[in-house]
């Protein structure tokens, strides 16, 4: 069998994704929508070999655990009847570990190369769930542009998916990464979401809260409504903090810095400029750009103490193979 390398870029949650209605399957409690990047990606190849005892794992050329990938491979073995054992090499663009959703892109780009190279032929969809079995936004990075990923109601997950709602070339908005600590040890999104579901007293209040910000992003996307875009952007964010804020013990993911570049996009686009802030599991800030306004967002963002280093990447494409 031959070796298949696949891309898929991270992405962005605009409305988040924080809490599971089945931890086992990665069912999440409410949808979410996301934009996919172009320039942070992972490339990942797979190479089936009849010379191998078990899975292994390359992970940035350092060998690294197959506990989460093997379960992954299992499925495409058991649906393709072939049971050979993979190499998986797999080389992120950016940081691993510097909240930067690494396994949103990880396991995106896996299951496509393992589509791929077992031969199993799974349309966008399946892929989807596959993916979202490794990690649930991963499911999500199967797609370009801005995405939504159905909380689904079904016990086996089949229906909770992602689908595209917009190419990046019909609103190709900028985003600024702005790093304010590398290699950080955050609480990582899975255990900070189970600890918000089991002690926050706000879990309910904002899971039934995810259903307006959705219905205001769908259709700030579909009229290319920036402030209406920023407005339910910027309440997701806050208010999934919020709750795992209130989790027993608090989640405090954010430091000063992080902090401080929330006041500077305030700032800026109280000034007129088309940003607003994202944050996820970790202290990074995500500011969100109209087209042409990242350069500016990210040199201002560049200049608050405390911030290492930004990233600026265009909106990109659905994962795929690299032939
Ligand atoms: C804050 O997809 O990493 O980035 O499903 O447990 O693997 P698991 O969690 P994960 O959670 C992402 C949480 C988030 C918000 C988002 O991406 O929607």
């Amino acid at each position: 069998m031959e070796a298949v390398t696949a891309r898929a870029g991270a992405n962005i949650a605009l409305v988040k994704y924080w809490g599971k209605r089945d931890a086992r399957l990665n069912l999440p409690a409410a949808g979410s929508i996301s934009v996919t990047l172009a320039d942070l990606e992972t490339r990942t190849t797979v190479t089936p070999s009849p010379e191998l005892d078990f899975d292994e794992l390359l992970l940035d050329g350092r060998s690294a655990p197959t506990t989460r990938i093997a379960p992954v491979l299992d499925r495409f073995r058991m649906v393709s009847g072939c049971d050979l054992y993979c190499r998986v090499e797999s080389t992120n663009s950016f940081p691993t570990g510097a909240g930067l959703a690494s396994s949103a892109s990880g396991f995106a780009a896996l299951v496509v190369a393992a589509d791929a190279a077992f031969g199993t032929g799974l349309d966008d969809a399946r892929l989807s769930e596959q993916a979202r079995l490794g990690s649930g936004s991963a499911a999500r990075s199967i797609f370009g542009g801005f995405v939504e990923m159905a909380p689904g109601s079904r016990d086996d997950g089949s229906d909770a998916v992602a689908s595209p709602l917009l190419d990046a070339a019909d609103w190709p908005l900028e985003i600024v990464v702005a790093i304010t600590e590398s290699g950080s040890k955050s609480v990582s999104s899975t255990d900070g979401m189970n600890l918000t579901m089991n002690t926050s007293p706000y879990y309910r209040a904002w899971v039934e809260s995810v259903p307006a910000d959705l219905e205001r992003a769908r259709a700030a996307v579909a009229a290319r409504d920036f402030d209406l875009l920023a407005e339910a952007g910027e309440s997701s964010a806050l208010k999934m903090h919020a709750s795992a804020l209130a989790a027993q013990p608090g989640l405090l993911y954010w430091n000063g810095a992080t902090v401080a570049c929330l006041h500077e996009v305030r700032r800026l686009r109280a000034a007129g400029t088309g940003v607003f802030f994202t944050v996820d599991a970790g202290p990074q800030v995500k500011a969100i750009c109209l087209p042409a306004q990242g350069a500016q967002v990210a040199a201002r963002l560049a200049d608050v103490p405390g911030v290492v280093r930004v990233i600026e990447t265009a909106l990109g494409p659905g994962a795929g193979v690299l032939t």
